[in-house]
């Protein structure tokens, strides 16, 4: 077990990325609407990352993945790759996911879109996943159990009888985009460490509207819903302090409530 606790230079270097990370959701906002193709979504964030803030991509090239973004619409959990026959439609609820890599730091958030008008459960489902998700950065500080975590965030979304995807968890970023300690987003006896100031890690629950069980498409990356639900995620990098928390990829305007 090796968590790295990070050092005054690095946490400036992950304020600074982790402040561009926010701004390519802020600026994609606008974008998000029916009629738009998730391709021309990742290659207006493409340009911005590349030409406006002159940094990359953390996905592009990660383990072979072909786009800079990953856009994940209704019933993808997470991963969709950027596709110019995937048009956004009224209804739709889509995940962006942004992750970018500066000066060697990288930096990850995700927030939902909702494109047009949503059906009740696709609301509820966005609005309970991101209460989860400020939930359990709230309670984040200097000694607590890591596995409050996940026990913050399960009792939310078993009071609204929603599933959470157990296989992909949270993770400790820095100088690697995937690093200890892995934060899962439900409840684990078994997780018996200790947050230190210090250290930087993300919170991402995926939550889905029917059952937890996920399945991967052909193209080896998109990842679904088996019963094809709906899922939601919300992913922001926090950095542990003596008494308290701060989000490294807060947004202009986006208060943790
Ligand atoms: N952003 C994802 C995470 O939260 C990782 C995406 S990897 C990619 O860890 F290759 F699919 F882009
Ligand atoms: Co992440």
């Amino acid at each position: 077990m090796m968590i790295i606790i990070k050092n005054n230079f690095d946490i400036k270097k992950m304020k600074e990325v982790g402040k561009l990370t926010s701004n390519v959701l802020e600026m994609i906002k606008k974008y998000v609407i029916e009629g738009i193709s998730t391709k021309e979504i990742d290659e207006i964030c493409h340009d911005y990352i590349y030409n406006k803030q002159k940094v990359v991509s953390a996905c592009l090239g990660y383990k072979g993945y072909p786009k800079s973004t990953c856009i994940s619409v209704n019933d993808v959990v997470c991963h969709g790759i950027p596709n110019k026959n995937k048009i956004l439609k009224n209804g739709d609820i889509v995940n962006i996911d942004i992750s970018l890599k500066k000066d060697g730091y990288f930096g990850d958030s995700s927030r939902m879109f909702l494109v047009g008008k949503c059906s009740k459960i696709a609301k509820k489902l966005c609005k309970i996943t991101k209460k989860s998700l400020y939930s359990a950065i709230k309670i984040v500080k200097h000694g607590i159990k890591l596995n409050k975590i996940g026990k913050k965030i399960e009792k939310i979304i078993k009071k609204h009888k929603f599933s959470i995807v157990k296989e992909y968890c949270g993770h400790g970023i820095g100088k690697n985009f995937h690093e200890e300690p892995y934060v899962l987003h439900y409840y684990s006896p078994y997780n018996k460490i200790i947050l230190k100031e210090n250290m930087i890690f993300t919170i991402e629950p995926m939550i889905n509207s029917g059952k937890r069980n996920i399945i991967c498409d052909k193209d080896k990356w998109t990842i679904k819903t088996k019963d094809k639900s709906l899922s939601a995620q919300y992913e922001h990098t926090i950095l542990v302090k003596k008494n308290g928390y701060e989000v490294l990829t807060l947004r202009k305007n986006e208060n943790i409530f």
